[in-house]
C-alpha cells in the first residue's frame, strides 16, 4: 500500500501487538510472505518498503541507516501506533533495527536480529560497495543480483529450492538501481553500532542461518554476548536469508521468542 500521505509503501496485516519486519537488501517487504502466512492471525504485522524499493518515495538527502530509522518512527506515528513495538530486521534491516532501538529506544518492546552484524563495513567492503555501486549503474541490478546470489543462499536452497532463487531475483531485479545504489551508500557508510549494544534494554533475538556466509555463526554470536538479554537461535538450511530459506525453523525461533516475552 502507498498513500500520496506518506512516503513509505508498506503492509499492515493481521491483529494483535505490532511486530515491525525490516528486509534486506536489495529486495522488499515481500521477503516476509512466509511470517505473515504465519503469524498474522496473532499479531499485527507491518511490514514496510526501505526508501526507493517497493512503492517508496527515495531518500531525500544522503541514505543514512538513521534516516531510515526515523521513517520508521515517523509510520508508527503515521499508523497511531503508540506501544512499544517488537522491530525485526534482516541483515541491512537489522542495520535499521539497531539504529532505530539507539535512536527510539522507547519505542521497543523486543528486537529480533536476523543475519546481521552491528560492525561497520571495513575498507576492503567499503571497496565492494563502489564496485557493486558501478556495476549496477553500467550493467543493471541483475547483474549485481547475478553476483551475489551464490553468498545470499545456501547451497541447499540454490540445490532444492530454484522456485525460491527465482522469486528472489525477480523481486531484486525489479528495483530500480537509483534505490540500490541509494541503499549501498547506506550500506557502505553505516555507523558503528557496537558501542550501543549494551544499552539494549529490550528481550531480544539473534538468528542466523547456518549456512549463512554473509554474516556467519561469529557474527551473530559476537551480538548475541553484546546484547544483555539476547538468545541466538541457528536456522539449519538456512543461507543469508534464512526466513525465506528455512522458514519453518525461522517461524518455530521467532514465534517461541514472541511468545516467551509474552508480547
Ligand atoms: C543484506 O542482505 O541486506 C546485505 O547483505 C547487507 C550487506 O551487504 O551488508
Amino acid at each position: 500500500m502507498k498513500s500520496e500521505l506518506f512516503p513509505l509503501s508498506f503492509k499492515d496485516q493481521g491483529k494483535g501487538k505490532p511486530l515491525v519486519l525490516l528486509h534486506a537488501f536489495p529486495l522488499t517487504s515481500a521477503m516476509w510472505t512466509p511470517q505473515v502466512e504465519a503469524f498474522s492471525e496473532l499479531y499485527r504485522i507491518i511490514t514496510p518498503d526501505m526508501r526507493g524499493f517497493g512503492a517508496s518515495d527515495r531518500f531525500v538527502g544522503t541514505p543514512s541507516v538513521d534516516a531510515a530509522a526515523d521513517d520508521i518512527a515517523a509510520l508508527l506515528d503515521h499508523l497511531g501506533i503508540n506501544e512499544p513495538i517488537v522491530l525485526g530486521g534482516l541483515s541491512m534491516g537489522g542495520y535499521v533495527a539497531l539504529a532505530f532501538a539507539r535512536r527510539h529506544p522507547q519505542r521497543l518492546a523486543g528486537l529480533v536480529l536476523a543475519d546481521t552484524r552491528a560492525e561497520p563495513d571495513d575498507d576492503t567492503a567499503k571497496a565492494n560497495r563502489e564496485k557493486q555501486i558501478e556495476l549496477v549503474r553500467t550493467q543493471g541490478p541483475a547483474a549485481l543480483i547475478d553476483s551475489m546470489m551464490s553468498k545470499l543462499t545456501s547451497t541447499i536452497t540454490r540445490t532444492w529450492n530454484p522456485g525460491l532463487i527465482q522469486r528472489i531475483f525477480e523481486m531484486a531485479t525489479a528495483q530500480t538501481p537509483e534505490a540500490i545504489v541509494d541503499a549501498l551508500i547506506l550500506l557502505r557508510d553505516r555507523p558503528d553500532s557496537r558501542p550501543g549494544l549494551p544499552q539494549i534494554a529490550v528481550p531480544s533475538l539473534v538468528v542466523v542461518g547456518a549456512e549463512d556466509v554473509i554474516t556467519p555463526l561469529e557474527v551473530a554470536t559476537a551480538l548475541r554476548f553484546a546484547i544483555p538479554k539476547a538468545h541466538l537461535r541457528v536456522i539449519p538450511g538456512g543461507g543469508h536469508l534464512s526466513n525465506m530459506e528455512a522458514s519453518f525453523p525461522f517461524n518455530l525461533a521467532l514465534g517461541e521468542y514472541l511468545n516467551g516475552i509474552r508480547f
